[in-house]
């Protein structure tokens, strides 16, 4: 008999329980499905037209992906390896907030030797990609609503970085930066009310493939050091230049002036390693450490590890050759293609893109509509800026095949978009 009052006594309460906990998962979907009422200083979306298509290309079968920064190459195999490496030498706590002292020592070597620029292990921080080195940069010279020259057009992370730490951007053909141009452009803000604190120098540039020459960058020193500004340079993919050689602005007059940014993510084509480094004056990269201890405490310590060793083991050769030879191969495809059919290119002097102009299309339209009837991901031209509505971007690290294919694709599009089917 006590045995049954117990048994009806836990069925009870188990049948409590139940109720109770759907009464809280109910009530809890109420709360939770009203949305959040509170003021958001960040809005919870993309505002890319290229991440949308990246979502929807990514939900479906065989879309052929051209829009994004990734090279289709595996990463050298021997990588493999520093990953166990690293786990086996105990590389599994957190690491110092400017990044491991060895990884430091291999990235001053290698800029010292390949960017001729001559820092210590002090003038470095190891980050989560070479974004979150622009990120920690943007929020420590102009976080307080300061104003930052960028290229138009220019890479979609220097805007979207600004919005998100509180800074300005000031857009100025790539193609006219100079003294004179930064000058205005700071006479500009400051009739505005506004500060200018740091100008972009993204070289090969991502969309249009532009390298700036010495003699710009030169006169970009001059100007930072008159009034007293950081250039900061993009240099992502420095390893990818169709004619001579990669030039590093620190290797002109030093770095005082100067944060230079780098990654593993485009040269090994390992954009999912996430380390990235800048190298500078010590006081903006100490700066820099202390945004990064409080986004993250370090970059994860394997990874480190794994950088590393690519760095040390000089894995970019012949790495490097195969893709530019990839790269020169598409180059070629795309600009025959686009000439033969009257469009219109910047013609890269690097980078891993082709920006290419289609007369009359309005390029977020034209993007969604590619994906929807011909299966093909590109970048549209406007998240580059707002005057690049007509143009595309396209990468050319795919295969051969990829690009050919991706070509025709939106070539069939663009004859119905210019010459919509008769409908007498
Ligand atoms: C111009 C430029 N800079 C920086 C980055 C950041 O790359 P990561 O954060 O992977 O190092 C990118 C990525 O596409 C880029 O295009």
């Amino acid at each position: 008999m006590e045995n049954n009052n117990y048994s009806t006594f836990r069925s009870l309460s188990f049948l409590m329980f139940s109720y109770k906990l759907s009464c809280y998962k109910i009530s809890r979907f109420l709360i939770f499905s009203k949305g959040v009422t509170m003021k958001l200083l960040v809005e919870p979306r993309f505002d890319l037209y290229v991440d949308i298509i990246t979502a929807r290309a990514k939900s479906e079968e065989n879309v052929i992906q051209l829009q994004w920064g990734e090279l289709a190459a595996k990463p050298p195999e021997e990588i493999v390896e520093f990953f166990l490496e690293g786990y086996r030498k105990g590389k599994i706590r957190y690491t110092a907030p400017q990044g491991d002292i060895e990884l430091r020592e291999a990235i001053r070597d290698k800029v010292r030797k390949k960017n001729r620029i001559n820092v210590d292990v002090d003038n470095i921080i190891v980050t989560v990609g070479g974004t979150a080195a622009i990120n920690f940069v943007f929020r420590i010279i102009a976080g307080d609503g300061g104003y930052i020259i960028i290229q138009d057009p220019s890479w979609f992370g220097y805007t979207g970085i600004a919005n998100y730490v509180g800074a300005r951007t000031m857009r100025i053909l790539e193609i006219k930066y100079g003294y004179e141009e930064f000058k205005k452009a700071y006479e500009e803000v400051r009739a505005k009310g506004g500060e200018l604190r740091g100008i972009v120098l993204n070289y090969p540039a991502n969309p249009t493939g532009y390298v700036f020459d010495t003699e710009i960058m030169r006169e970009a020193i001059d100007f930072a050091e008159d009034y007293d500004i950081l250039i900061i340079s993009d240099e992502a993919y420095e390893d990818y230049v169709f004619e001579g050689e990669h030039t590093s602005i620190g290797s002109i007059r030093g770095i005082n002036n100067v944060l230079s940014v780098f990654t593993i993510s485009k040269t090994y084509a390992f954009t999912g390693l996430r380390i990235g480094y800048a190298v500078g004056p010590e006081e903006i990269i100490n700066a820099m450490a202390t945004a990064q201890v409080h986004t993250y405490i370090s970059p994860p310590a394997i990874n480190q590890y794994v950088a590393m060793r690519i760095l040390r083991e000089n894995l970019d050769r012949p790495f490097v050759e195969e893709n530019l030879k990839l790269l020169r191969k598409n180059l070629k495809i795309v600009r025959d293609f686009v000439y033969e059919n009257s469009w219109e290119m910047v013609e890269p002097k690097g980078g891993i893109y082709a920006f290419i102009r289609l007369p009359g299309i309005k390029s977020q339209n034209f993007a969604l509509k590619l994906l929807e009837e011909e299966k093909v991901a590109i970048a549209p031209g406007v998240d580059f800026g707002e005057k690049w509505t007509d143009w595309i971007r396209i990468t050319i690290a795919k295969s051969e095949e990829e690009i050919v294919e991706g070509l025709s694709r939106i070539k069939k599009l663009y004859a119905r978009w210019i010459k919509p089917p008769c409908t007498c």
